[in-house]
């Protein structure tokens, strides 16, 4: 993965990944003051449609625009302008399948804690990144985190700002200089609230439960879609608070997430999951995830954008 070299959206203009800089004085990369995205693109599984195929794009654009809002930036384009140019890197990357990477951030200027924050930039980065962790196929190792998931009302977990992952990234290098592939936080009150970039979910006598957002986590567009494939695949599903006990009683245990996509969680805290391996809720579900994403499933053929869509001038839908 080289994610420096790949074309660069940077201020309306696509560039060489070499020539997307910015100033060391910037204020964002000093205080954290940032907002992202990550999405994933991949190639049409269905003749009707050309690819690749972005998924969830709106969503994710909606959410940038959420999370600047928040943080009191505002973005100098409009989301259609935002969809049109992901839409038009990923056709530019020459990739079949890669990550687009949405930034909002701050210009070089003023330097003080939330000065200039009406001076913003956007830059979209794309490339191929296929494994987010290793051999996550066979299923993965998770420790609990001693470090507790930044609550509401601090760094709000469903402003997915740069700054906010500092605290999920902490769990993460825990988990993994302790040898395992990644953490699940903990909200503030004890309960289970998210990994450090995916939501979690767990077979609980065969209802597939996550927490709900109040809990503190990030509203995840993975989590969403998991939601009604689980449904669709007779799978009940329930939002409730969830105890870290529970989790070692699960059956199966999931994380999802644009990045990992879907993963089975085999150990947690050193102990198997279940039987140790991927169970057949994630094998299902993953196998409607892949169709999902190709544009292989009617009922959710508006979960993808078709790129040759979005560029054609005749076409009127995103
Ligand atoms: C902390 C956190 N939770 C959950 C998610 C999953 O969100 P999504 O499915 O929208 O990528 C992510 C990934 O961005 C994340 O960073």
């Amino acid at each position: 993965m080289d994610v420096t070299s790949g074309p660069v959206w940077i201020d309306g203009q696509v560039v060489d990944g070499t020539d997307a800089l910015v100033h060391v004085m910037n204020p964002s990369l000093h205080y954290g003051w940032g907002a992202y995205e990550g999405i994933r693109f991949y190639p049409s599984g269905t003749p009707e449609l050309t690819g690749p195929l972005v998924f969830r794009l709106r969503e994710h654009i909606r959410r940038l625009f959420n999370s600047s809002r928040a943080l009191g930036m505002r973005i100098p384009y409009t989301e259609q302008e935002l969809i049109r140019a992901c839409a038009d890197l990923a056709l530019r990357s020459g990739l079949s399948s890669g990550y687009l990477r949405p930034l909002v951030f701050l210009r070089a200027g003023a330097m003080a804690v939330a000065a200039q924050l009406t001076d913003v930039q956007v830059a979209i980065g794309c490339w191929a990144w296929s494994g987010y962790l290793p051999d996550a196929d066979k299923g993965i190792r998770v420790r609990t985190s001693g470090w507790v998931r930044s609550g509401p009302a601090q760094l709000p977990p469903s402003i997915k700002s740069t700054g906010g992952y500092i605290n999920p990234s902490l769990a993460r290098l825990e988990a993994v200089r302790g040898g395992d592939h990644e953490a699940i936080l903990l909200n503030q009150a004890g309960r289970v609230a998210e990994a450090s970039a995916a939501n979690v979910f767990a077979l609980l006598d065969g209802v597939l439960v996550t927490p709900p957002v109040e809990e503190g986590i990030l509203p995840g567009i993975t989590r969403d879609a998991l939601l009604d494939l689980a449904a669709d695949l007779g799978v009940p599903t329930q939002q409730r608070p969830l105890a870290p006990a529970e989790l070692r009683m699960a059956e199966e245990v999931l994380l999802a997430g644009t990045a990992m996509e879907l993963v089975a969680v085999t150990t947690l805290d050193g102990l198997p999951v279940g039987e140790g391996t991927a169970g057949p809720v994630f094998t299902a579900l993953r196998a409607e995830f892949d169709k999902a994403i190709s544009g292989q499933l009617p009922a959710h053929r508006d979960w993808v954008t078709d790129v040759t869509g979005v560029l054609d001038p005749v076409s009127t839908s995103p």
